[in-house]
């Protein structure tokens, strides 16, 4: 029998409000940070994301963090302060704008002995890291999250996690090839590989999230994790 319950989308709306807007958001100059980045449509992670990053990260007890796309700073600051004093956030951007905001940002929180900001491409410098890293949060251009994956699972340590952002493509990435408009197809196409790579790999536990616009949770179980040529 037709279970009903499974074709219906997850997040009605009063859901979303619910894990949206009736979670806290956060506190302090943080929270400031967030609500002006909601109003001026910065794209940093949503609320149900951030708390659960925030409460995840002190789960796990992460101390070497690794983030891809560090926008204004404001997931970085949120991973700063959710693993204390003794650990460590290194954060990547490409994007002037976005990595002066961010710096000023680190500053005003007193977080820049706490957090290291890498300028330039991810391509380029993921191969310079040496890890390992207890979290990597990839929030940068989906269609890059395939092309990296190898390289974030050989600096992450084994049962360490990878969390990548904005995998649902607003809920159309199951949708047939031919009902995506052409502008988005490259992405849709990437990220099908990517869930095509991990949820079969043997070597990954993996599980999908419908947090914001999905993200996928990959920890690896083995050192040398090998990745089919893409
Ligand atoms: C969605 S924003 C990150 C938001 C941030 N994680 C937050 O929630 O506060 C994506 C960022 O990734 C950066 N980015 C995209 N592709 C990149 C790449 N190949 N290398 C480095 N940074 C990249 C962009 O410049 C942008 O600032």
């Amino acid at each position: 029998m037709r279970n009903e319950m499974m074709h219906r989308p997850v997040l009605k709306d009063e859901i979303l409000d619910l894990v949206r807007n009736r979670q806290r958001q956060m506190e302090g100059e943080l929270g400031e940070l967030q609500q002006q980045a909601y109003e001026d449509n910065v794209p940093i992670i949503p609320n149900e994301t951030a708390t659960f990053l925030r409460f995840f990260l002190k789960q796990m007890k992460a101390k070497n963090v690794l983030e891809i796309g560090t926008a204004i700073g404001f997931s970085g600051s949120l991973m700063a302060e959710a693993i204390g004093e003794d650990g460590h956030v290194t954060t990547i951007d490409r994007f002037d704008v976005m990595i002066r905001k961010a710096k000023a940002n680190f500053e005003k929180f007193g977080l820049s002995e706490r957090v290291t900001l890498l300028e330039g491409d991810a391509k380029e410098v993921l191969p310079t890291l040496e890890g390992p890293y207890d979290f990597i949060f990839m929030d940068s251009a989906k269609s890059k999250y395939i092309e990296f994956l190898p390289e974030c699972l050989r600096v992450l340590r084994v049962d360490g996690v990878l969390m990548i952002d904005d995998v649902f493509q607003a809920g159309t990435i199951m949708h047939d090839i031919k009902d995506i408009p052409r502008s988005q197809r490259t992405i849709y196409r990437k990220l099908n590989k990517l869930y095509d790579t991990v949820l079969e790999h043997p070597d990954l536990t993996v599980t999908v999230l419908p947090l914001g616009d999905g993200v996928l949770m990959i920890s690896k179980d083995v050192e040398n994790i090998v990745i089919e040529e893409q």
